[in-house]
């Protein structure tokens, strides 16, 4: 390996709000963090040099792209997923959580209905109830330790709440399922039967474990790639969240045009220089850095599950297709949401993401990101061996 993801970088004092952030959160200072989904890694070399020429050029002037930016984004999506684009179809925006709301009030108007999956990312639920919107929810299904999508549910609701938009988490953060190819065209014969325009939120696309392979919804068939909108962003792949930059696309012209209108109504044009840099030297240079993170990241998840196995059977771990955010089951405890966070936020030391902030069918669930050095992973789990222990005494 030419990077060492072992090696510990001391992110206290940096502002990071993974690290720096724990009194104003409401969680006691010294606590373990691995629940915000950024990484303990630093962004792979060739990015860090373009970046560091472009801070001792000096000047941070308004930034556009010329063709090589869409180049590097087109090659990567064609290469890993065959998904062939255009340069018109690409919209950037500084975020994806910000393209989501952007497409909230481009596609639907007040009051209107936008479908969900819960447990998921929670800034769905906050763009469609923040812009108005009525949150319809058509929960996962959990069997076996594994998640499903309940279609005739979705379809029921889709037709009495006349749902106009759906949100898709695709891979899903935090159950991460990678949905198969199948599911997608059954998803998409459903939003298009009753004319549901499909918002597919596809940031962990590159995270995905072996045997999951991630279809781009929209590179599934001419029909789908019309009514959908596919949001993508070089932000988790490459660990840049902070330089807020996400590649929009639309290929239908129209809803494209009515997109653009939304993000100019909030008074944005120019994306962030830093992050455009990086953004397209990640895409072009950043792949060798990602192979050598995934086969880390396998570890630590082999790792996670072992430990669980061989010393604390009663959590589950929900088997992750995709993502570096593993989605753990409690729920053989029966704790109260009090007596699970005493335990984990108080008695563990641990700052993780409680399940029911990813909707009610979320507890008894805890989020943990296992993108951070092994050697901080084995502590979080050795801090929550002993909080059992003790719970148990
Ligand atoms: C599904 C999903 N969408 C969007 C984001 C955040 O995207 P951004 O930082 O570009 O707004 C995250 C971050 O965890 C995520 O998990």
């Amino acid at each position: 390996m030419n990077r060492n993801f072992d090696e510990i970088i001391d992110r206290k004092n940096t502002n990071s709000i993974k690290y720096d952030f724990a009194k104003e959160r409401g969680k006691p200072e010294g606590i373990l963090p691995l629940w915000v989904a950024d990484m303990d890694f630093k962004a792979p070399d060739p990015v860090l040099d373009d970046l560091l020429k472009a801070v001792s050029h000096g000047i941070f002037g308004y930034t556009e792209v010329k063709r090589d930016y869409f180049d590097a984004v087109y090659q990567w999506f064609l290469k890993h997923f065959e998904w062939e684009t255009k340069k018109e179809w690409l919209v950037k925006a500084p975020g994806v959580v910000y393209a989501l709301a952007c497409a909230v009030r481009a596609f639907t108007k007040e009051g209107d209905a936008v479908l969900i999956q819960q447990p998921v990312y929670y800034p769905f639920t906050s763009v469609i109830e923040d812009n108005n919107r009525r949150l319809i929810i058509n929960p996962l299904v959990y069997q076996d330790y594994n998640y499903r999508i309940d279609f005739e549910d979705m379809e029921r609701k889709i037709i009495e709440e006349q749902v106009k938009l759906f949100i898709l988490c695709s891979p899903h953060n935090p159950v991460g399922r990678v949905w198969t190819k199948e599911e997608l065209v059954r998803l998409g014969n459903l939003c298009l039967k009753h004319q549901v325009l499909i918002l597919s939120d596809e940031i962990h696309c590159d995270f995905t474990y072996p045997g999951h392979p991630h279809t781009v919804f929209s590179s599934i068939n001419e029909d789908f790639a019309d009514y959908s909108i596919i949001c993508t962003a070089p932000s988790k792949t490459f660990n840049l969240a902070g330089l807020q930059v996400s590649n929009i696309f639309i290929k239908n012209p129209v809803l494209r045009r009515k997109f653009i209108d939304e993000i100019r109504k909030t008074g944005y044009s120019q994306l962030n220089t830093l992050g455009l840099i990086a953004c397209q030297s990640a895409y072009a240079n950043g792949e060798p850095w990602l192979n050598e993170l995934k086969l880390y990241l396998q570890d630590n998840l082999s790792y996670v599950r072992q430990f669980l196995k061989d010393n604390l059977p009663q959590i589950r771990l929900v088997e992750p297709q995709g993502t570096y955010l593993i989605w753990l089951d409690f729920s053989a405890l029966s704790f109260t949401e009090e007596k699970m966070e005493h335990m984990i936020v108080h008695k563990a030391g641990l700052w993780l993401d409680g399940g029911t902030m990813f909707g009610a069918s979320g507890l008894g669930f805890q989020r943990i990101n296992i993108a951070c050095p092994r050697d901080i992973l084995k502590d979080a789990m050795q801090k929550l061996l002993k909080a059992m222990k003790e719970l148990e005494e």
